[in-house]
Parts: structure tokens; C-alpha cells; sequence
């Protein structure tokens, strides 16, 4: 592996990347754990992204590096191996550089999965999940729910085929496993939610203040000492309206910086094999979001 100076060089890769807080949890875990590691960020269009690949892996220029929208399934052709949630999610966030070879992974889902059971003390298992949205983030946090344990997965999503084929590929690793779809037009879905234990945000919807919201208020039943948990993967505004809204329906609410931050941590890990120093990345982590919370 060729290092700078004895320095190890991380990464990110993505487009744009404007406010990525990955590398102050990264370099602040690098240092408290002495190893010597610069985790630099790359915001490449899709040409410029190809081209890296391409020139970076017989370099050995990168000891591993993050991907992130919209290049976690463009990076899959210039990997060597994928690890079984990799394969089975088809989308890498994650290269470890090992033994020569590039090892795609995705921490996505386990982030998704830690944040609600450590910060969420929320336990997917035999619970029924509804989720909005198909998109590239769907498909990890779909895997780690199946993997996990749901007894029920409802997908709603405004393009009923990607829902559908996101679907049909989970069956085939979760064959067991009680899923089903429906249109965002439709309004069945809507009163699934009175049935559903978590309700997952995956969509964009709600990064901007003027988004329309996908849930209105009356769609959400009164908690009445029932309450279920709304996660949205959006974390910057850190209180999206479907947040609000859930909130004021008496509703637990989670938003994704906690994903964000064991994703991170996951990485870390794989790449060091050491133990992450959790603690020190996490107050990194909350001093760069308090520069860029909307
Ligand atoms: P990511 O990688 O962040 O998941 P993505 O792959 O572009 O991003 O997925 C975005 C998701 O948000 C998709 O489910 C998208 O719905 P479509 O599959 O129909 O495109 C959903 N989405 C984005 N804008 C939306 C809107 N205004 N209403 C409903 N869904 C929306």
C-alpha cells in the first residue's frame, strides 16, 4: 500500500459534496487512534469519477475510501469483490483496500440499523415498518430491516417500479418475508400507517422548507400511548416536516444523522480493524453539523 509521507490517504468520493461532515468524524478517529491518515474529500462528475477509478487502483494511491450519491452503484464495476450485504443491497458505500484487491461494502444499512437500536432503543424484530421512497438509500435500509427481523415491510413509492423490482429483489434473499407495494397515489397506504410500527422517510422529500409534504397531518393517528417511531434520513433541516408533523401527533422522531454517524463508524472499522473511538467521532461529528445545520 503506498502512503505519502507515512500518511494514509481516505476518502470521499460523490457529487457535489458541498457539506460533507464525513471527514471531521474520520480524520478526528484517525488521530485519536494515532494512525497517521489524511480522508480527503473528491466532488468528481461522472467522467472525472471514472477516470479516478480507473488511475487510483493500480496506484494503490488510497488505502480505502467512502462513495457516496450518485456513484454508489457506478462504482461497482472497478471492484474486486463485494461483501454479501454489498451484493445483495447492489450499492457500495465503502472500499477497504486488501490484499492488493478493492472489497466493496455498504455500512449504510448498519448505520441505519444501530442509530435505531442504540440511539432509538427501537428493535426492528417482529415489528411492521412502512417506507417511503425507492431510491438508492431505500435499498440498504430495506435489507437491514429484512435482515433484522420485520414481520411486515411496506414499500410506497411514487415510481411503482422501482418499488417493485427493489422488492422482487429482497424476496429473493428474504423469500419469507411478509413485503408488499403500493403508489404513492393510492391512498391505501396512508391508512397502513395506523398499523405500522416504524415509518421511514428514504425519499428527498423534505431537504427543502418549501417541500411539499408526503404525509399530512391527518394521516398520522394520535399516539394516545402508542407511540411509533418516524425516522427520516434526511438530517439537515435536523427537523423535516414529516418530523414535525409526527411530533405534533405525539410520535417519536429520528433523523439521520445517527445513520450517518455508525455508517461512519462501520467504515472506520473496516478499514482499520480497530476499534472505532466512537465517543471522540460522534463530538466531532455534532461540533461540524452545529457549522452546517440549516
Ligand atoms: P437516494 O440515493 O438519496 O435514495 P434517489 O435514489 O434519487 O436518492 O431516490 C430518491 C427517492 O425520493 C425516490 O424514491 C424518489 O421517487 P421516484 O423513485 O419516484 O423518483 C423519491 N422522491 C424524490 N422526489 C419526490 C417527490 N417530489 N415525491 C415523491 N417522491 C419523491
Amino acid at each position: 500500500m503506498k502512503k505519502i509521507n507515512d500518511t494514509r490517504i481516505y476518502g470521499i468520493f460523490g457529487f457535489p459534496l458541498g457539506h460533507t461532515l464525513s471527514p471531521y468524524f474520520q480524520e478526528a478517529a484517525f488521530q485519536a487512534s494515532g494512525i497517521p491518515a489524511q480522508y480527503l474529500t473528491f466532488p468528481l462528475d461522472e467522467a472525472h469519477f471514472k477516470t479516478a477509478m480507473k488511475k487510483l487502483k493500480p496506484d494503490f494511491a488510497l488505502s480505502g475510501f467512502n462513495v457516496t450519491v450518485p456513484y454508489k452503484e457506478t462504482v461497482l464495476p472497478y471492484l474486486d469483490r463485494l461483501t454479501p450485504a454489498a451484493k445483495a443491497i447492489g450499492a457500495v458505500n465503502t472500499v477497504i483496500f486488501e490484499k492488493g484487491k478493492w472489497l466493496g461494502a455498504n455500512t449504510d444499512g448498519h448505520g441505519f440499523l444501530m442509530s435505531l437500536k442504540k440511539d432509538g432503543h427501537f428493535n426492528p424484530r417482529h415489528k411492521k415498518a412502512l417506507m417511503l421512497g425507492a431510491g438508492g438509500s431505500a435499498k440498504a435500509v430495506a435489507y437491514s430491516l429484512a435482515e433484522a427481523g420485520v414481520s411486515q415491510l411496506t414499500m410506497v413509492n411514487r415510481t411503482l417500479s422501482k418499488a417493485q423490482r427493489l422488492i422482487r429483489t429482497l424476496r429473493k434473499q428474504f423469500p419469507r418475508l411478509d413485503c408488499r407495494v403500493m403508489h404513492f397515489d393510492h391512498s391505501d397506504w396512508r391508512k397502513e400507517i395506523a398499523f405500522c410500527d416504524l415509518i421511514v422517510n428514504t425519499t428527498s422529500v423534505g431537504l427543502r422548507q418549501t417541500d411539499k409534504p408526503l404525509l399530512r397531518l391527518r394521516d398520522i393517528p394520535p399516539a394516545r400511548g402508542r407511540k411509533k417511531l418516524f425516522y427520516d434520513l434526511i438530517y439537515n433541516p435536523s427537523e423535516t416536516i414529516f418530523l414535525r408533523q409526527a411530533r405534533r401527533k405525539g410520535h417519536r422522531g429520528m433523523n439521520g444523522l445517527g445513520m450517518l454517524f455508525y455508517q461512519g463508524v462501520r467504515s472506520f472499522e473496516l478499514w482499520t480493524k480497530k476499534k472505532a473511538p466512537e465517543r471522540i467521532m460522534r463530538d466531532a461529528l455534532i461540533r461540524a453539523y452545529r457549522g452546517v445545520e440549516k
